[in-house]
């Protein structure tokens, strides 16, 4: 890219090994559009999305960037920031339209077309098997407060391994299990919309167990996989030093960080949380071992830290978020804080002990404004990138296995209960003619990607 964004302050781009791979990520239902074409058949979010006032100006992803179509074009705007590396779903409801039963050719045919295009551009997918656009008629027989719905995922994973698997080598399970789960099945604010602790805890455990039954149809249909699991984590500080507020930022951090890596770890569920949740877990001998199956990394999301106070009377885990004065927020109102994916990194690499990371998503809407000339000027959100990067390069100094980094997201793209309004994009997309224009921030995360590779080189 010729344009120049001008002098910043500078990176520690040394830090980060010549091999890292610079990515950017998207899911699915945000992107692709074409619901009903070549035989999709509904997902919880299409339903989810026509439920009175569940999505912000009652937007849904019917269209949304229209990528089933444009996909060509949106893998020469990769070309063009110079990334090494897509982090891409595959849709449920495309290859497996029932759930179960028959796969669908022509779903899957998409993404092996896609997968082809990614490979000639020299771009190296990175493919999650489940980023929540569960088939509806699962849903329709419990979704995943059934254990069947886990033995489902592993079938359809064999289905996308089997096609995929020769060309494809690092896979991703699941999305955010935290969302499904919590969001999900205990706020609501989330497909399939329940607020339901037992029905919560539930599907919490059986994603869990589809995470290690879908790890164990990948190593059965494709050998070369390297297998991880993409979790998002904030990193949480109590609002006072009172007991009960240090008590309420554990208990935070057991429903936020630990509920979700100590039983992928080996630890098992953790007792304090099975005590203040007082649900029965569906276990079955044989899970936990399945659920710890070894991975080969590790993808972080990040977007914010919570600061949390005692909250009794409150919904579970009785901690209420208190909201900071006076510190930066983007356009989501969360606070951004770079220290914690610091924090964070260096928690999985040193408490966990996993071997390899990547930071499968980090980013920031913020409501970006089209100049007179057609371009998109966004210091906040380049801003946010720079910051962001600058922790990854510190937790590398400081030892952390990081591989790889995925600026959320390529694209601006449906923000799920927020709808359009909420930017995320390197990339502009006016929805009503679906131009896509590089933001600056596009243009400085081009610049970097090749200032470290001249760093690197030699
Ligand atoms: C994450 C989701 C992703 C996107 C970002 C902003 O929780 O994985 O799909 O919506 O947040």
């Amino acid at each position: 890219m010729s344009e120049s964004t001008g002098s910043r302050p500078a990176l520690d781009l040394e830090a980060f090994p010549p091999s890292f791979a610079w990515g950017t990520a998207t899911s699915a239902y945000q992107i692709e559009g074409a619901v009903a074409e070549d035989g999709r058949a509904p997902s919880i979010w299409d339903t989810f999305s026509r439920v009175p006032g569940a999505i912000d100006n009652g937007d849904h992803g019917d269209t949304a960037c229209d990528h089933y179509h444009r996909w060509r074009e949106d893998i020469a705007l990769m070309k063009e920031l110079g990334t090494d590396t897509y982090r891409l779903s595959v849709a449920w409801p495309r290859v497996v339209p029932g759930g179960d039963g028959p796969v669908n050719e022509a779903g899957i045919d998409f993404y092996d077309r896609l997968v082809d295009g990614l490979l000639d551009a020299g771009i190296t997918p990175s493919v999650t098997l489940y980023h929540w656009d569960l088939p509806q008629a699962l849903q329709d027989r419990g979704g995943w407060t059934v254990r069947e719905t886990a033995e489902h995922l592993a079938a359809y994973t064999t289905a996308v391994a089997e096609r995929l698997g020769d060309r494809v080598t690092r896979w991703a399970t699941l999305n955010e299990p935290l969302c499904s789960g919590w969001i999900g099945h205990l706020e609501g604010r989330m497909a399939p919309g329940l607020t339901d602790l037992t029905a919560a805890v539930r599907a919490s455990y059986h994603l869990l167990l589809g995470h290690g039954l879908a790890t164990q149809a990948l190593r059965a249909a494709a050998p070369g996989a390297r297998i991880g699991l993409v979790t998002n984590h904030s990193t949480v500080a109590p609002a006072s030093d009172r007991p009960e507020d240090l008590a309420a930022a554990a208990r935070m951090d057991g429903h936020t960080n630990r509920w979700w890596l100590d039983p992928v770890y080996g630890r098992g569920f953790p007792t304090d949380m099975r005590e203040l949740y007082g649900v029965e877990l569906p276990e079955k001998p044989g899970d936990a071992e399945l659920i710890a199956a070894p991975l080969d990394w590790h993808g972080l999301n990040y977007y914010f830290p919570v600061t949390v106070a005692d909250d009794p009377e409150g919904p579970v885990p009785y901690a209420r978020e208190v909201r900071l004065p006076d510190v930066p927020r983007s356009g989501m109102d969360w606070q951004i804080d770079a220290g914690g994916l610091e924090a964070l990194l260096l928690r999985l690499t040193e408490d966990y002990g996993v071997r390899e990371l990547y930071v499968t998503e980090n980013g920031s809407a913020f409501p970006d404004a089209v100049g007179p000339d057609g371009s998109v000027h966004d210091p906040e959100r380049t801003g946010y990138l720079e910051q962001h990067l600058a922790a990854c390069a510190r937790a590398v100094r400081k030892g952390v296995p990081l591989a790889g980094y995925y600026a959320w997201s390529l694209l601006d793209n449906f923000e799920w209960a927020y709808g359009y309004d909420k930017r995320f994009g390197l990339v502009h997309v006016d929805y009503a003619t679906q131009k896509r224009t590089v933001k600056t921030s596009g243009r400085r995360y081009a610049d970097i990607i090749r200032a470290h590779r001249e760093t690197t080189a030699g």
